[in-house]
C-alpha cells in the first residue's frame, strides 16, 4: 500500500507529491512543524500541539494555513487513509514559495504538508532497557522555543551520539543540560526531586513535558524546573527524556557512566505507565 500524504489541499500518493524549489522551507528552513503521536488511530495531546504551532507561527509572523479544526480533519483523514493504528502525524507549515530573498515575501500562501508514519510506540525494547546518551555542546540558535524545521544542529548531535555508539545526545550549554536532540531531559536526584530545565528561549516547550509534569505533580513528586548541570546528571538516581514519539524514555547511561544502577528507575517507569494510561484514555478506545 503506497502512503498517502497531504500537500496544499491535495491527498496524493507520496511519489506524486510536489513542493516548489522556491519554497522557503527548502531555501531558508523558513517553516515550523509539529509531531503528534497516534495511539489506537487517535491523536494524542493534539490541542497542545496546535497551541504550540500557533506560538511558533506567531513568533515568525507566519499566517496559519488553515483553522485548527481543518488541520485536525486533515490529520485524521491521513490516519484513516493510511490505516495508522500506532505512530505519528507530521505537520509542516512553511512561509510558501517566492523568489529567493531574505526579506519575508508579502501575500504568499503558506505551504502545508502532512504525512503519517506507522511505528510501534507502546511496546519498545528501548523503553525496557533504557537508552544511552552522550553529551555535546548545544550549537543551536537562540530561539529553540520555536519548533523550526531548521534541525541540522540536532541532526549533527544525533550523529555524534551514533558515532560514539550511543542512542542519543543531551545538549549542554554553559555546563547545564538544555535538552535532548529531539526531546526534553530530566533527572531524579538521589533525594527524589524531579528536575527539568525551566521553559524559555533555550528549550522547546514539550507537549509531553507538560503532561508528564502534570502527572508527576498529581503523584506528589517534588519538582524543580531549573537548569541542571552535567555533574548533577552524573550523580542522579534516575534520568529520562520525553517527546511525542518516545513518551517517557529511561536514560541509563550518560557519557558511558551508568545512571543509578544502570537500569530504568522505578520513578521513570511509573511516569511512563502514567503517561501511557492517560494517553490511552484520550483515545476513548
Ligand atoms: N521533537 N525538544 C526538542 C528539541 C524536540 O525536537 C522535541 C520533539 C521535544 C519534545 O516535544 P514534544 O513532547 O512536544 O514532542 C523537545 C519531535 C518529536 C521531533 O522532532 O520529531
Amino acid at each position: 500500500m503506497t502512503r498517502i500524504v497531504y500537500v496544499n489541499g491535495e491527498y496524493l500518493p507520496e511519489e506524486e507529491a510536489r513542493i516548489s524549489v522556491f519554497d522557503r522551507g527548502f531555501l531558508f528552513a523558513d517553516g515550523v512543524y509539529e509531531v503528534s503521536s497516534v495511539l489506537r488511530g487517535r491523536l494524542i495531546d493534539n490541542p497542545g500541539h496546535m497551541a504550540r504551532l500557533h506560538r511558533s507561527l506567531t513568533a515568525l509572523d507566519m499566517a496559519a494555513p488553515a483553522t485548527d479544526t481543518e488541520l485536525e480533519a486533515i490529520q485524521m483523514s491521513l490516519i484513516g487513509r493510511n490505516q495508522v493504528d500506532e505512530g505519528l502525524v507530521y505537520l509542516q507549515v512553511t512561509r510558501g514559495a517566492a523568489d529567493r530573498d531574505f526579506v519575508y515575501p508579502e501575500g504568499v500562501k503558506p505551504s502545508l504538508v502532512m504525512f503519517t508514519q506507522s511505528k510501534p510506540l507502546l511496546q519498545s525494547a528501548q523503553a525496557e532497557r533504557g537508552i544511552s546518551v552522550v553529551t555535546t555542546e548545544d550549537i543551536r540558535w537562540r530561539r529553540r522555543d520555536i519548533k523550526s524545521v531548521g534541525l541540522l544542529a540536532a541532526s549533527m548531535a544525533k550523529m555524534i551520539a551514533r558515532r560514539a555508539g550511543a542512542d542519543d545526545a543531551w545538549m549542554v550549554e554553559s555546563g547545564k543540560v538544555t535538552e535532548g536532540s529531539s526531546s526534553n531531559a530530566y533527572i531524579l536526584t538521589r533525594e527524589g526531586t524531579l528536575v527539568t530545565r525551566s521553559l524559555g528561549h533555550e528549550i522547546l516547550a514539550g507537549i509531553t513535558r507538560e503532561a508528564v509534569l502534570r502527572l508527576a505533580r498529581t503523584s506528589s513528586l517534588q519538582i524543580e524546573e531549573r537548569p541542571f548541570s552535567l555533574a548533577e546528571a552524573e550523580e542522579a538516581a534516575e534520568a529520562f527524556i520525553t517527546s511525542a514519539t518516545t513518551f517517557v524514555m529511561p536514560v541509563v547511561s550518560i557519557d558511558g557512566k551508568p545512571v543509578g544502577d544502570g537500569r530504568p528507575g522505578p520513578v521513570t517507569r511509573q511516569l511512563r505507565e502514567l503517561y501511557i494510561t492517560a494517553a490511552l484514555e484520550q483515545t476513548g478506545r
